[in-house]
């Protein structure tokens, strides 16, 4: 499965290797809608919508793109681009109302299908337990900051295996720790909404931990399982290379986003330099007990890689309580619609460097993707080339890492479908798939078109 990619066998194609996962990527609470449906229980996300301002346009997720009700249409419009492979998280309280005890055997059912259906289309599931939609019962209890949810989280674990682990073996635990820490309770942009530096650092360990406990379980339930957290991973770049001081202001920031997660993942504890740094800020990380180090690092297959852009950082202050800062992109570099720069080389240096640091490690792109603003056309075809040159570029970066023998299983794109974008709501557009939420009605963009191509082929133009 891993290993280096073929030689071209067709000129002009970059064919990818044999089983190479062809995937798309969501998560529960941005596409499902439903939220009154079978029993499920009220989330963190269905509270932070409440709070006037919090989501741009007063959007929620209540019906977003309604794929809770709409499971088989989306499922066949995956068999009709021909993807082997999709990434969707299970919702926490539509499988645990309260967050612990009781099963809700309706909301296991609607994952039981789902599951289902994919496999009857020789698609391979890799499912998330947690996508940032804790029940709100648990939230009310501490939420992240309270270690017992790690624990609670290893119980819902238990519960999902046990309904979907006869076909499910891939599993991510926990999304982007950085950014549940950072944007949910450092910076109060996400649910919970909090703002507060030592409950941000706390939770971000609490994250680690719950992934620890929750891959334990899933590994003593089912010899085949493999599990992995999906990382926000930045890669890094000094304002100006050749200041020593920005190159350590850079790597600094690395410790803070990427490697504060990584290293105490694959077994070398949490960074010396980014531990001092929070000791700093927040006084003794006394949260951390005898054991979680042990417990973290227990069982990790793969490194789940969300990749979008890149972080340019210098040495001047300004970055809260760190001593660098984050700069903004530069003039002559592309950007998507949400000004995001376009880096694919630095995909191919972040896979290369995962493989030489964390070696051994399987890799999956759990996501990468962009955001355009098109619209169908008078002909119902929406023409949205910037995405298909982005995913284009991205591909040919992960295939240059591939042929340097860089371990990537799998490429799953972000998104298959336009959705709720968290705090900004609607208006970023991410999706393969174009959704009209006043209809519904679901458009493949020209991009998902092309997409299809390399999935159905297995490579992509040189
Ligand atoms: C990361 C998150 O996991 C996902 O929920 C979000 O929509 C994308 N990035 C795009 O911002």
């Amino acid at each position: 499965m891993t290993g280096t990619a073929p030689r071209d066998s067709t000129l002009g194609t970059l064919r990818f290797p044999d089983g190479f996962s062809w995937g798309t990527s969501t998560s529960a609470y941005q596409v499902e809608g439903a939220v009154d449906a079978d029993g499920r229980g009220e989330s963190v996300w269905d509270r932070f919508c409440r709070v006037p301002g919090a989501i741009e346009r007063g959007d929620t997720g209540d019906v977003s793109v309604d794929q809770y009700r709409r499971r088989s249409e989306d499922v066949a419009l995956m068999a009709g681009l021909g993807t082997n492979a999709h990434r969707f998280s299970l919702a926490w309280p539509r499988i645990q109302p309260e967050g612990t005890g009781r099963a809700e055997q309706r909301g296991l059912d609607h994952y039981d299908r789902f599951v289902d259906d994919l496999l009857a289309h020789g698609i391979h599931p890799l499912v998330t337990l947690y996508h940032w939609d804790l029940p709100q019962a648990l939230q009310d209890r501490g939420g992240w900051r309270d270690r017992d949810t790690a624990h609670r989280f290893a119980d819902y674990a238990a519960v999902c295996q046990d309904r979907l682990g006869d076909r499910v073996h891939d599993w991510v635990t926990v999304n982007e720790p950085w950014i549940v820490g950072l944007l949910g309770h450092q910076l109060g942009l996400h649910a919970p909404g909090e703002r507060d530096l030592k409950a941000s650092v706390t939770v971000m360990h609490h994250l680690l931990l719950a992934h620890g406990l929750a891959a334990r379980v899933l590994h003593d339930g089912d010899a085949h399982a493999r599990t992995g957290i999906a990382y926000s991973l930045f890669p890094h770049t000094p304002d100006n290379p050749g200041s020593a001081a920005d190159r350590a202001a850079a790597h600094a920031s690395d410790g803070y986003v990427n490697r504060w997660f990584l290293d105490p993942v694959h077994g070398r504890g949490y960074p010396d330099d980014t531990r001092t740094h929070w000791e700093r800020a927040v006084g003794a990380l006394d949260f951390i007990e005898d054991g979680d180090p042990d417990t973290i690092a227990a069982a990790s297959d793969f490194i789940g890689v969300n990749y979008y852009t890149r972080r340019i950082v210098s040495a001047r202050p300004g970055d809260g309580p760190w001593p660098w800062r984050v700069e903004p992109g530069r003039a002559d570099v592309d950007r998507t619609d949400l000004g995001w720069e376009i880096v694919p080389d630095d995909l191919t240096a972040l896979l290369l460097r995962l493989h030489r640091e964390y070696p051994g490690v399987p890799l999956l792109i759990t996501e990468n993707g962009a955001v355009y603003h098109h619209e169908p056309d008078a002909d119902g075809a929406v023409h949205d080339a910037p995405r298909t040159a982005f995913l284009h570029a991205h591909l040919k970066a992960v295939h240059r890492a591939l042929a340097q023998g860089a371990p990537v299983e799998g490429y799953y794109h972000w998104s298959l479908l336009d959705n709720f974008e968290w705090a900004m709501g609607y208006r970023p557009r991410f999706g393969l798939v174009h959704v009209d939420r006043s209809t519904q009605r679901r458009t493949v963009k020209d991009s998902g078109h092309w997409y299809a191509r390399a999935a159905r082929t297995g490579g992509i133009p040189r």
